[in-house]
This record gives structure tokens, sequence and C-alpha cells, in this order.
């Protein structure tokens, strides 16, 4: 059976849902999501996110700590758009309900407080107020526990893709004028991770099938401060504005040992102070502490944090909180332009899925959720002129057979997907070496995938292991060891 819309967006995060909002204008949209909606790294967001709105901060500064932080790599033309675009991007979420608290909050990398917020989980905020519109919408439906398989590429368009319900064996076909690939990230491809379950790079596994390249996808961001121990295959983020606010990072003796690193200590950016604990690592536990900060200030800036660290037998303002970095954003992605169009006509990309140039080798704290904004804007103005040009003509694919794909048990799919996490964490990971990344590449194609979904994980390493090959250099969050330690 083929479905049709005007506009298929695959993924129901910040980006897929932004886009959703805005193209409900021009046509009819279908939302597919492969768990249920709320199933998005978006929902598990804390810091918030970067505008500059406050009089005394300036959009120049805000364009230096993102190109600084990238380490020289970010593309300075899709820089400015995201800064520029800030205030229009917050006031859109505020227009749709989004509370944002009148005080910013300072990250790392970051040269003045300019991360906004609705709470310590401004994520899950700003999902519900796109859930919430994009509901009230009668132009976009919602497709959930069903998974884009393939996209649907014929005549040198993307027309679409084959989706199969994930309690059922047949795929189905939706044809769609535009197809929107809004997947998010690919930390589950690391044994350890920040990232939800369902972010295992499935958007990137798509574009590759579908004939594109990969960019900058060596850049795996990891996060100097998750909780040590993991709980339902994820490790609770302890958000960058606690440092923000004053939290030291002290090793087992209680010493602060960051200074030695860069002297901006706990607020370097990412990639610094990831590579610092895990030196620091080597010798015993690392811990965030804030208990010198006013426990009343710690308990109203941060319920959620403390709520889940209870579960944890931990309290903010009173114990050490042990921390580990952890993979927890994918820099690069499917390469698009300033328009979020990718190489393949009818395909766009938007979110962590894409690389738009903004993040370069390692991206400023809250950026993300800004570029998720701005550029699904930028792709309905885009669509919105081809529909006023009357550019795009009915998609027929009648005549295309669904692909034939494997479907294995699901335990075995996972064990799999474990398998890969443990070769990608113990050789692809914060430090890398020539010897690790050839014996990883050896130990990912020896992996028997027969199911799809294996094969995307597997396909997505490997091609991340092949991009840390081609860059024999330490950039930014990609780490050769050779160089310094
Ligand atoms: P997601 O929100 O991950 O959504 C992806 C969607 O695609 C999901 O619905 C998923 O089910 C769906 N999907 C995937 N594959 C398929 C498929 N094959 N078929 C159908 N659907 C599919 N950034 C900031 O700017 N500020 C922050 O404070 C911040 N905090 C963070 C905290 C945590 C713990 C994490 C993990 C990330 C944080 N980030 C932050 C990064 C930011 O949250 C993410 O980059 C952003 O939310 C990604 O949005 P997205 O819409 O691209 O992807
Ligand atoms: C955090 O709150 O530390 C995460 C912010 C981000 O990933 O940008």
């Amino acid at each position: 059976m083929t479905k049709q819309t005007d506009y298929l967006i695959i993924g129901s995060g910040i980006a897929g849902l932004a886009t959703a909002y805005f193209l409900s204008e021009l046509g009819s949209v279908l939302v597919l999501t492969k768990g249920e909606v709320r199933n998005t790294n978006t929902y598990w967001a804390q810091g918030g996110i970067a505008g500059v709105l406050a009089k005394d901060d300036n959009f120049e500064s805000h364009i230096e700590d993102t190109l600084r932080t990238g380490a020289g790599h970010c593309k300075e033309a899709a820089v400015r758009q995201i800064v520029f675009g800030a205030p229009k991007a917050i006031k859109f979420l505020k227009s749709i309900d989004l509370k944002i608290e009148k005080e910013p909050m300072l990250e790392g990398g970051h040269s003045k407080a300019r991360v906004w917020r609705s709470s310590d989980f401004t994520g899950r905020d700003i999902l519900e107020v796109l859930i919430k519109a994009t509901q009230k919408k009668k132009n976009i439906s919602f497709l959930e526990k069903t998974e884009a398989v393939e996209l649907i590429v014929d005549e040198g368009e993307c027309k679409g893709a084959f989706i199969r319900n994930e309690e059922e064996e047949k795929m189905e076909k939706v044809a769609a004028k535009n197809t929107i690939l809004a997947t998010g990230g690919l930390g589950q491809l690391f044994g350890r991770t920040t990232n939800t379950l369902g972010s295992g790079g499935d958007g990137l596994a798509l574009a590759v099938n579908a004939g594109l390249e990969l960019q900058d996808i060596e850049f795996i961001q990891f996060h100097p401060t998750a909780l040590a121990v993991s709980s339902n295959g994820r490790h609770f983020l302890l958000s960058e504005v606690l440092r923000g606010m004053g939290a030291k990072i002290v090793n087992s003796r209680g010493e602060r040992f960051l200074k030695k690193f860069d002297p901006r200590a706990e607020l370097a950016p990412r990639d610094l102070v990831s590579r610092a604990v895990y030196v620091e690592e080597l010798t015993g536990p690392v811990y965030l502490d804030m208990r010198h900060i006013d426990p009343g200030k710690v308990r109203s800036k941060f319920p959620n944090i403390q709520k889940t660290l209870k579960e944890h037998d931990l309290d903010l303002t009173k114990d050490l909180i042990p921390i580990t970095p952890v993979a927890h954003y994918a820099c690069g992605g499917v390469p698009t332009d300033l328009h979020g169009a990718t190489q393949l006509p009818g395909l766009y990309a938007v979110g962590e899925v894409a690389c738009t140039g903004v993040h370069g080798a390692n991206r400023l704290a809250s950026n993300s959720l800004l570029e998720a904004i701005v550029f699904s804007k930028a792709i309905s103005e885009t669509l919105e002129k081809s529909v006023l040009m009357d550019a795009r003509k009915n998609v027929n694919i009648d005549s295309l057979e669904s692909p034939a794909v494997v479907i294995e048990d699901i335990n075995q799919v996972k064990a799999y997907g474990k398998r890969i996490g443990q070769i990608m964490w113990e050789n692809v990971g914060i430090v890398r070496t020539a010897e690790g990344l050839a014996k990883a590449k050896k130990e990912i194609i020896t992996i028997p995938a027969r199911d799809y979904r294996v094969q995307h994980r597997q396909l997505v390493a490997y091609k991340i292991i092949e991009a840390c090959q081609a860059r024999p250099q330490s950039l930014g969050a990609h780490y050769m060891a050779k160089e310094i330690i």
C-alpha cells in the first residue's frame, strides 16, 4: 500500500516537529517516528538554547565563541545564520508557549551567559510545546512506532521512503514530494552515551544507502559530566549549566585538576574537559562538586536533576557526584547547504543528523537546539518558494517494489548493537590511535549483520572509523593519541 503526502518528515524531535509546524502551512505533512513521539534526544536536553538577547551581549561574540570551539573547522556562513537567527528562533518557541527564564545561564566555551532555559529539562519543555502545537494543525499526521527502512530514490530524486511498523514484517511505501531527514544522533553506536536508545545513526545509513557521502563524522563530541553509572542503556547527564553556576570537577583527592589542561578550567570547551577527565580517571574516580553553592539556589534551579539523582541516592547539595565522559553529539552528518538541502533532489536534512557546517570539529554548548529551529525555518522558506513556483510534480512510485529485508529476533539485534557499542567505545572513543582504529574496522566488518537494523549500525560505525582514519592529525573532538598523551 502507498501512503501519499506532500512532506514526509522522518523523526519527531525538535528538528522534525519544528519543520512539520512550518511546513504545515504549505501542504500535508506526515511525521514518521520509530518509537513513541517523545522517544528523542530532544526530550533529554537540559542546558538550553543559545542566543544573543541580552543588551550587554553581541552577535560577533557568539560567532567567535562558536568558531573557536569548532577549532576553526566551522562554515562561517552557517554559524552566522544560526547566531543571527537566534532571537527569531527563541521568539518562535515563546509564541508556542515555551516559558523562558528571565536570566540566561553560562556554559563552557561561551564568553557570556547566553543559554536560555525554561527549566533544567528545557528539551522536554520544548518538545511538549511542539507536540501541542503540531497536534493542533490539521495538515499534520503522525505515524509512531514506524521506521524508515530505505529512502525511495527514483530518476535521481528522493520520492519518499519504504517504512515498517515495528510489529509487522511487511513494508509500506510513502510517496512524498519532499522528504526531510530529522532522525537525530548516533550516540548509541558507542557503549557509553547520554543518548536515548533510538539514536543509532539511522538517518546516516539511509543517506549513504541513497548514494550520499557523509561529512565530518569523525567529530563525535563526548560530554565530560555524565553520571558515572548508567541506567536503561544511557548515562544521565549533569548539565554544563551546573559548572556555569560554579560546580567544580575534582579528583579522588578532592583536587581541581583542569587548570593544568586549560586556564578556563571547568568552563573550557567540552573536548578539552572530556579528555582531561578521561586522563584523570586513569588514576581514580572523578566527581562534580557543588557543595559550596547555596543549597536553596541549587534546589530551585535544578529540581529535575536533583530528582533523578535521588533515585541514585545522591544529592547535589550534599554529595560528590561521580562523573565520566561519554558520547554525546555528532558534529557531522549528512551535508546540507544553508537551506537544509542535501545533494539528492527532494531530500532535506535537519537537526543532529545534518551537517550544516555550524559545529565544525566541536560543537559549542546549546547551539544544537538553536540550529534545529533556524534550519527548519530555512527549509520551509525554501520549500515555500518551490510551492509558489509550482516546481514540484506529483510523485508516482506505484511501480516500485519494496526491498526484501531480513528481520531477525530483537534480542539478536540488541546483542549485535551492544557488540558494535563495545568496539566503538574501546577503539573509537575519546582518545584514538591508528592501531585501535584498524582493530575496530576489522572487528566491525566481521559482525554477521543480516537484519537491516544491524546493517545500518554497522555501516555508520564503519563510516565513522573510515573518517577517523582519513584524519591522522587531532582536531577538536577527534583526538589521535600519539601527539599529546
Ligand atoms: P532527536 O530529538 O533525537 O529526534 C530524532 C527522532 O528521529 C526521534 O523521534 C527518533 O525516534 C527518530 N528516528 C530515528 N531514526 C528513525 C527511523 N529510521 N525512522 C523513523 N524515525 C526515526 N543541545 C542543546 O542545544 N542544548 C542542550 O541543552 C542540550 N542538552 C542535551 C542533553 C542530552 C542528554 C542530549 C542527549 C543532548 C543534548 N543536546 C543539547 C543535543 C540536542 O538535544 C540534540 O542534538 C537535539 O535534540 C537533536 O534533535 P533532533 O530533532 O535532531 O533529534
Ligand atoms: C548540557 O546541558 O550540558 C548539554 C548542553 C548541550 O549539549 O548543548
